[in-house]
C-alpha cells in the first residue's frame, strides 16, 4: 500500500526547535516605483527597455507595487506565520548614482519596511545587491566590468550596516553571482544581456571582490550576521560513462566550486583555470585574500539538477517528479545530497536556504482559490530532503519560500508564477493560493511543537 501523505505537522515535526521559517523577494521583482522618489535606473530597467529582451514585453515600473502596498504584504507575512523576511535593497533606490549622495527618501522606504516587520514580528534578512547594479555606474566605467565597482559597492554596503545594521537579522552581499556573471555576460539572457565568455569571469572575479569588500567595509558598523548567497544547480552524469563524468565535473567547476573555493578556501579552482585558458579573468595580488572573508552564514538557493550527457542523441531521462512551469526538473534529492556535500568539503558558518520554490500556471479559480497540489507537493518533497540533510549533518537553520508574491520573473516577464501569493496585476489583488494555506499550517505546527 502506499505511503500515506505527511501531513503539514508531520513535516513540521521533523525540524528542531529554532529552525526559522521564511519567504523571499528581491527589490526588482515586486517594488516597482521605478522613478519615484529619486530613484535612478538601473541595469534592469535598462534591460527591460530593449527589443526582445523579456518574453512578455514588460518591465519594472510597478512589478508588484510593494512600495506603495508593503503595509498589506507583510501583513500578509503575519498571517502566514512567518518569523523572518529576506527582501534585497535596490542601491539606485538608496545612491541613484551608485557613488556620491544618498537618497535620503530610499532609505526612508526601507526604514518604513522595517518599521512594519518589527511591528509584525518579523525578522528583515537583507541583501544588497540582487542584480540591480545602478546604471550610472554602466555609463560611467562599465558597471561591473570594471573592478572600480568594488569599492564602491563597499561603501553603500557600509552605508546600509551603519544606517540599518542593529534592525536587521543579517545581511547578504550579493544573491546568486553566478547568474550575474554567466546570464548576464555570457548568455546574454539576463541584464546587460552581453555574450563574453571572458566578460563573465572577469565579472565574477569582480563580484566576488564586491563580496569580500563589503564584508570589509560592514563589520565596523553592524554586528549582525553577514554572508553571500550562491545558488548551485549540482550536476549529474547521465550515464556512467567517462566523457559524463568529465563533463559533469567541469560542469560542478564552473558552477560550484567556482564560488565556494575562492569564498572557502581561498583559490580558484585549478582545473576551470585551466578549461577557461585566456577566458581566465586577471587577478591581482591580495585579491584571493580580500574574498575569503570569515563569514557568519551561507545562504544556499536550490531549485533543480541538471543531468549532462555527452551522448549522440543525448541520453534523456525521465523525471520521477516531473517539472516545473520554468521547465526545471523537480528533484529534492539533489538538495540533501548537496547540502551534505557541502558541509563535508567545506565546512561551511551555519546554512540557510535563502530560496527554493516551483513556477506553476496558477490561476485564480471559484471562491478566491487558487488550487496549486504541484507546489505543495514541491514543498512537501523539498522539505522532507532538507530533513534529510540535517539528520545527515548539514547544519541548516532555516527556510525561505521563494517567493512571498507572484512577481516578474527576470526575461519571463510575468509569466511564471512563483508566489504563495497569487498577484492579479491588473488590479494589484493579491490571492493565498492553496500552497500558503499549507505553508501557514505546517508553520504553526511548528511553532505549537515548540510549546507556543
Ligand atoms: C533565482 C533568483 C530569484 C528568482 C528565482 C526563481 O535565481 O535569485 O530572483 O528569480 O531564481
Amino acid at each position: 500500500m502506499a505511503e500515506p501523505t505527511p501531513t503539514p505537522a508531520d513535516i513540521a515535526a521533523g525540524f528542531p526547535h529554532a529552525f526559522v521559517w521564511g519567504a523571499a523577494t528581491s527589490a526588482a521583482q515586486i517594488e516597482g516605483a521605478a522613478f519615484e522618489d529619486g530613484r535612478a535606473a538601473s541595469i534592469w530597467d535598462r534591460f527591460c527597455r530593449e527589443e526582445g529582451r523579456i518574453a512578455d514585453g514588460s518591465n519594472i515600473d510597478v512589478a508588484c507595487d510593494h512600495y506603495h502596498l508593503f503595509q498589506q504584504d507583510v501583513e500578509r507575512m503575519k498571517w502566514l506565520g512567518l518569523k523572518a523576511y529576506r527582501f534585497s535593497i535596490s542601491w539606485s533606490r538608496v545612491q541613484p548614482l551608485g557613488e556620491g549622495a544618498w537618497n535620503e527618501a530610499g532609505f526612508a522606504f526601507y526604514a518604513r519596511l522595517l518599521d512594519a516587520l518589527e511591528a509584525a514580528g518579523i525578522e528583515a534578512h537583507v541583501t544588497l545587491y540582487h542584480w540591480d547594479l545602478p546604471a550610472a555606474l554602466e555609463d560611467a566605467f562599465g558597471g561591473l566590468l570594471d573592478r572600480r565597482v568594488v569599492p564602491l559597492f563597499a561603501a553603500y554596503a557600509a552605508e546600509v550596516a551603519r544606517r540599518f545594521g542593529a534592525r536587521l537579522a543579517s545581511i547578504a552581499t550579493l544573491n546568486e553571482p553566478w547568474c550575474s556573471a554567466t546570464l548576464g555576460y555570457e548568455t546574454a539572457q539576463f541584464a546587460p544581456g552581453h555574450a563574453s565568455r571572458a566578460e563573465a569571469y572577469q565579472v565574477s572575479h569582480h563580484l566576488l571582490l564586491m563580496h569580500g569588500a563589503a564584508v570589509q567595509a560592514m563589520r565596523p558598523h553592524t554586528t549582525t550576521r553577514l554572508g553571500i548567497v550562491l545558488n548551485h544547480t549540482p550536476a549529474y552524469p547521465a550515464e556512467p560513462t567517462e566523457a559524463d563524468r568529465r563533463a559533469v565535473r567541469i560542469d560542478d567547476g564552473t558552477n560550484v566550486r567556482w564560488y565556494l573555493d575562492p569564498v572557502f578556501r581561498g583559490h580558484y579552482p585549478a582545473d576551470v583555470l585551466t578549461y577557461l585558458g585566456a577566458d581566465a579573468p586577471r587577478v591581482e595580488s591580495g585579491d584571493l585574500a580580500l574574498i575569503q572573508q570569515p563569514l557568519d552564514f551561507l545562504g544556499l538557493n536550490y531549485y533543480t539538477r541538471h543531468v549532462i550527457s555527452t551522448a549522440t542523441p543525448a541520453v534523456v531521462h525521465e523525471a520521477l517528479f516531473g517539472h516545473t512551469d520554468m521547465g526545471w526538473e523537480i528533484y529534492p534529492q539533489a538538495l540533501s545530497e548537496f547540502l551534505v556535500r557541502v558541509q563535508r568539503e567545506y565546512q561551511p558558518p551555519p546554512i540557510f536556504i535563502t530560496e527554493n520554490g516551483m513556477a506553476n500556471p496558477d490561476h485564480v479559480v471559484r471562491d478566491g482559490r487558487v488550487d496549486d497540489a504541484q507546489r505543495i507537493e514541491y514543498l512537501r518533497l523539498h522539505l522532507q530532503a532538507l530533513q534529510r540533510a540535517i539528520e545527515l549533518g548539514a547544519d541548516v537553520r532555516g527556510y525561505f519560500y521563494w517567493s512571498l508574491l507572484d512577481n516578474f520573473e527576470w526575461n519571463s516577464g510575468y509569466l511564471r508564477r512563483f508566489g504563495l501569493f497569487h498577484v492579479d496585476y491588473a488590479t494589484q489583488q493579491r490571492t493565498a493560493k492553496d500552497s500558503a494555506h499549507w505553508y501557514r499550517e505546517m508553520i504553526a505546527a511548528h511553532r505549537s511543537k515548540q510549546g507556543g
